[in-house]
């Protein structure tokens, strides 16, 4: 990616910047040498959320505004300087519809549609692996399989992958799908022993969206764990090198995290078994499926 406007400094947009990974990426992306260097020496973190960001930093623009609002959301973009979007803003578990639309619905919408109108050459999105929370764990997945959301939660996320998809190939909007596992300093669950994305793993991915050759790509976020769900050849190949590994902590966590049977069957764990109207024929359908 190379700055179309040499004259002016080129602008990364972090949405929910006031969030956990946000707060990481403001920390770790302002000084990062190599971004630095892309961008001919400086750049500008323009990071947004709705809620109080502090006082902005020496190379950074800070906007408090909800995304749900197209004019808010065109304003971020108006001066034509955005060169990459990094749009983790949203309702980061299961909710209500109408909480889901104003959330994670309305602001992927307007973000893609200011980014088409004013060149912006990349989003990088955090998606959520409870887009495909109804693999059972014995399967290894990769990103290429048809999305199987466990939750209304995750099939906004399935949404926002799909706006990205049409954005990339109609418009020329490239677009970096990240299925996020669980980000957290280390795992807090069994299941975290096969979904956990440590912190420096999180930048080390969120810099390949931001640095590599790709039209429209959905990876997983997760760290290099040994029990991982997911085979991770798309981020591998775009030259994503995960350090950490799950397993030092799987000592922590010797038996299963809930007594639910489904919840332990399959990879979205308890968001597959809320609400879920059981049977267990339908529910063996989908091991009939080979993937
Ligand atoms: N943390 C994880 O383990 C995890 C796992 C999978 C996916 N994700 C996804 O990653 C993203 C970030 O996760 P997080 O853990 O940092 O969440 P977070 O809740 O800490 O941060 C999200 C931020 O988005 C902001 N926001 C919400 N609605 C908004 C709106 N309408 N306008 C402007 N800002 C709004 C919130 O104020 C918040 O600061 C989320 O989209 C989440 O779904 C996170």
């Amino acid at each position: 990616m190379l700055p179309r406007l040499p004259d002016k400094t080129p602008v990364i947009v972090i949405t929910g910047a006031a969030g956990r990974i946000g707060s990481l990426l403001r920390e770790r992306l302002s000084a990062d040498p190599e971004l630095k260097a892309l961008f001919g020496g400086s750049f500008t973190l323009r990071l947004t959320d709705i809620i109080d960001l502090g006082s902005a930093g020496p190379n950074e623009d800070v906007r408090i505004g909800n995304l749900a609002d197209e004019q808010f959301v065109d304003g971020l973009f108006a001066d034509q300087q955005v060169q990459a979007v990094i749009h983790l803003a949203g309702y980061p578990r299961e909710a209500d519809w109408e909480v889901l639309l104003d959330a994670n619905i309305r602001p992927s919408i307007n973000i893609w549609e200011a980014a088409r109108r004013t060149g912006v050459d990349r989003v990088l999105f955090a998606s959520s692996n409870h887009a495909t929370g109804f693999y059972a764990r014995s399967q290894t997945i990769g990103s290429s399989v048809p999305p199987r959301p466990d939750s209304r939660y995750g099939l906004t996320k399935v949404f926002s992958e799909q706006l990205g998809f049409l954005y990339a190939y109609k418009f020329g909007v490239r677009s970096f799908s990240m299925r996020i596992g669980m980000f957290l300093p280390e795992p807090t669950t069994r299941r975290g022993l096969s979904t956990w994305l440590s912190y420096d793993d999180t930048v080390a991915l969120v810099k390949v969206g931001l640095l590599a050759d790709y039209t429209s790509e959905v990876v997983y976020g997760v760290s290099n764990n040994e029990r991982a769900f997911w085979d991770n050849s798309a981020a591998f190949r775009l030259g994503y090198r995960p350090k950490d590994n799950a397993e030092r902590f799987a000592h922590m966590f010797p038996g299963p995290d809930t007594a639910d049977e489904v919840a332990e069957h399959f990879q979205g764990g308890v968001y597959t078994s809320n609400g879920l109207v059981r049977s267990g024929a339908r529910l063996a359908e989908l091991e009939k499926d080979p993937i």
